[in-house]
């Protein structure tokens, strides 16, 4: 929809993501889906569809609206709450379609290109509409090697193997999720669950897909750390150890003759 003298070229939300495992060059259109590499977000503002929508155009559902207006009340620049207001609009619509960007537009009083360039690079929003459940498996490299890649092959043979439920299900492949620690693991539905292995696959689709919290057992918010303030729960008692003796004279050092 740009006009001939527009100076960039439409945002594609159809541009294509690299998918895991693929291992050829990135076509033009998903290293750049906004343009040439020196055109940048700011320019979409000032291309098609460049117009603020009009309040009294659109229909917002009341609660979305309140809550991308608390989100623009936390920061100096209410503009930057372009993310988390995209976030609240996917939770309503399942995805950052266009209905769902131009009524975040409405909202924040800027135009849909300037969300759709917003969107069409945070891997977190969707730009075509996908399962209500989201499955997002860590394959970079802490997960990797400790078999991430035959689990996120398992977890997608297993959610194909439910016809009826794929449907339901965003299975994806993610970068590092910044829970090493639990490697290999999973988002499932925001739901950090790790270490994972095949035997899980089952159990956590059956949990997320029946509104189950999914692998209580395996959830990071459960596991212990070293704050005992941070724990839900107490330590379990530590292994008996020697006691430590103070009554000993020092180890003598022995020294060269
Ligand atoms: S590499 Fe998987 S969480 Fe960091």
């Amino acid at each position: 929809m740009s006009s001939p003298d527009s100076p960039v070229s439409p945002a594609s939300p159809d541009a294509p993501r690299a998918r895991h495992g693929d291992t050829s060059p990135p076509s033009p259109d998903a290293l750049n889906p906004l343009g040439a590499p020196q055109r940048h977000a700011s320019a979409l503002r000032h291309r098609t569809p460049a117009t603020v929508p009009d309040p009294h155009d659109v229909h917002v559902p009341e609660q979305l609206r309140q809550e991308i207006e608390a989100h623009m009340s936390l920061y100096p620049d209410p503009t930057s709450a372009a993310l988390p207001a995209l976030a609240a609009a996917q939770r309503v619509h399942g995805w950052c379609s266009p209905e769902a960007i131009e009524q975040v537009a409405c909202v924040m009083q800027v135009t849909p290109a300037s969300l759709a360039a917003v969107a069409t690079f945070y891997d977190m929003l969707e730009t075509s509409p996908v399962g209500q459940h989201s499955v997002y498996v860590c394959t970079n490299i802490s997960c990797s090697l400790r078999g991430a890649d035959a689990l996120f092959a398992e977890v997608q043979a297993a959610a194909r193997k439910r016809a009826d439920s794929e449907s339901q299900l965003n299975v994806r492949a993610f970068e590092c999720l910044g829970a090493c620690d639990i490697a290999p693991m999973a988002s499932v539905d925001g739901v950090y669950v790790g270490p994972l292995t095949t035997e899980d696959i089952e159990p956590m689709l059956d949990d997320v897909l029946a509104g189950r919290p999914v692998l209580p057992d395996k959830q990071l918010a459960v596991r212990l750390v070293a704050d005992p303030n941070a724990n839900s729960r107490p330590f379990p008692p530590h292994p008996v150890q020697a006691p430590q003796r103070h009554d000993q004279p020092p180890l003598a050092l022995e020294h060269d003759e």
